[in-house]
């Protein structure tokens, strides 16, 4: 049997710095209520032409770079995200194009905040099948241009940054390696956490009346968002140690969907662990989608927070709803 690991890690934040004060001054809100209800200190925004596909390009070059390979080595792109640059197609091609990479597959995985660790899982497949050798997994978001930074739209709006992180997958050559991904959706949620438009069942996809209406831009029933979450982050964490016959103890970090400053912690209180054990990034980065985990993960591994011979959780969980957890022995 063979098996998949993660050679190389990157990510890229844009250098635009939004900061609670900052949205203080667009809207009704406050750093205080901010900070409490979310965790969130600060998040970054593109700038004006700065797209998904650029911070994609970046994150996966850093990703390249440590995994010592070349453009010309990478045989699929798989890209885990909800805002390519244009309604179609996805990012994963405009990343062949500007990586210049061989003409390989490239596809986006539409599956919001478990889209990273949906498209790992995907990766390994191809792995474990020995179809591929060298997988460019990315995870990429910008939300910030479908956010409405006035009173009508705060609760989300100071929830959301944009950013992308990026994974080199190849055969595994001892025991590191990617142990189990499980994946689950629950699609009566689906209005929970949404963005309506442009639909294809409507014609137009959107109108001057949709516009006025704000079905082009996310909305959220946050209550219930949470209430799932924190029921579903413990169970496919649970899922992912049962599947490897390993117990919390056997694990060095967790490493969870940066939704909600509130959600790790609940989440670490149901499992009985110290927040020392699960990541956080959040206050830096806001909720970046289906970018947080793979820039969570660049950023613990950098910080020394796991080496080689650790077990790692990655932890999802959002709109569809979705979920989905990979164990890692690093
Ligand atoms: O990847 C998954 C993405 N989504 C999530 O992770 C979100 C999960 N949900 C949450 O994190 C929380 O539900 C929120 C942070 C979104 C909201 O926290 P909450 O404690 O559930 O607050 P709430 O929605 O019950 O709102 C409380 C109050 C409301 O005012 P009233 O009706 O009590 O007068 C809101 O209008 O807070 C108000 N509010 C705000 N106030 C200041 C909502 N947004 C803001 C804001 N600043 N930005």
């Amino acid at each position: 049997m063979r098996y998949s690991r993660i050679t190389g890690v990157g990510f890229k934040v844009p250098d635009r710095t939004i900061t609670n004060d900052d949205l203080a001054g667009l809207m009704d809100t406050s750093d205080e209520w901010i900070v409490s209800r979310s965790g969130i200190k600060e998040r970054h925004w593109v700038e004006e032409g700065e797209g998904t596909s650029d911070l994609s390009v970046e994150a996966a070059k850093q990703a390249m770079e440590m995994a010592g390979i070349q453009p010309e080595d990478i045989d699929l792109v798989v890209v885990g995200s909800l805002t390519s640059d244009y309604f179609f197609p996805g990012v994963g091609a405009q990343l062949q194009d500007k990586l210049g990479l061989r003409t390989v597959g490239s596809f986006d995985v539409k599956a919001a905040c478990s889209a990273f660790v949906y498209s790992l899982s995907i990766g390994d497949q191809f792995i474990k099948t020995g179809q591929y050798d060298t997988i460019l997994v990315v995870g990429a978001e910008v939300q910030s241009t479908a956010l409405n930074v006035s009173n009508e739209g705060r609760d989300m709006a100071v929830l959301f940054g944009d950013g992308a992180g990026a994974a080199i997958l190849q055969p595994a050559e001892d025991e590191s390696r990617v142990l189990s991904t499980h994946m689950h959706s629950e699609g009566k949620y689906l209005k929970e956490l949404w963005c309506e438009g442009p639909a294809s069942l409507y014609h137009p996809r959107i109108s001057h009346e949709h516009i006025d209406a704000g079905i082009h831009l996310p909305s959220m029933n946050g209550r219930e968002v949470f209430k799932n979450a924190i029921k579903r982050f413990p169970e496919v964490i649970n899922e992912a140690l049962d599947a490897n016959n390993l117990s919390l103890r056997d694990v060095k970090l967790i490493i969870p969907h940066q939704a909600n400053l509130r959600i790790s912690q609940a989440v670490a209180k149901k499992l009985g662990v110290s927040m020392d054990m699960v990541y956080s990034n959040i206050h830096k980065y806001g909720n970046t989608t289906g970018a947080s985990i793979p820039i969570a993960m660049t950023e613990a591994y950098r910080e020394g927070r796991f080496k080689k011979g650790d077990i790692i959780i990655l932890a999802a969980f959002g709109a569809g709803f979705t979920w989905a957890s990979a164990a890692i022995r690093w």
